[in-house]
């Protein structure tokens, strides 16, 4: 009976992992959030902001790995471009910019 409690769990735990990786590549949601935080600067390339769909802007930074892209727009980063405000001056979740992220990654390559 125990036994069958912890496979039960166990279940359930690699379930919520499943549920957490596929919430960090909503596009649907990263697209909205997008279009709402983010496009001021990344659809007309404001401040030196990488344009959307723009891939020989994106390649070199999408090569970083999308984990330091979500870093580097969750707390910001100053490169050789212009300056990204953390968060884009907004106050989503980590979750949420990995969702923006991955969408402006999926649309740039
Ligand atoms: C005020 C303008 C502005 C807003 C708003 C903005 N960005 Fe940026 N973003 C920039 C600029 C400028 C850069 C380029 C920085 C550089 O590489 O010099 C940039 C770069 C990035 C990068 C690339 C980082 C890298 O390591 O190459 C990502 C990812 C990013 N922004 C995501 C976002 C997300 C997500 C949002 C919305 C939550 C957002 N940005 C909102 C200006 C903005």
């Amino acid at each position: 009976m125990s036994r069958f409690i912890f496979s039960a769990l166990c279940a359930l735990f690699v379930c919520s992992i499943c549920s957490t990786v596929a919430s960090a590549s909503d596009l649907a949601a990263g697209k909205a959030l997008y279009e709402s935080s983010c496009a001021a600067c990344h659809k007309t390339g404001l401040g030196g902001a990488p344009k959307l769909g723009d891939k020989a802007a994106w390649a070199p930074r999408i090569a970083q790995g999308i984990e330091v892209l979500v870093n580097h727009a969750d707390i910001g980063f100053d490169g050789k471009a212009g300056s990204m405000p953390a968060k884009g001056g907004t106050t989503l979740t980590t979750a949420q910019i990995g969702d923006i992220v991955g969408y402006m990654a999926e649309q740039s390559k």
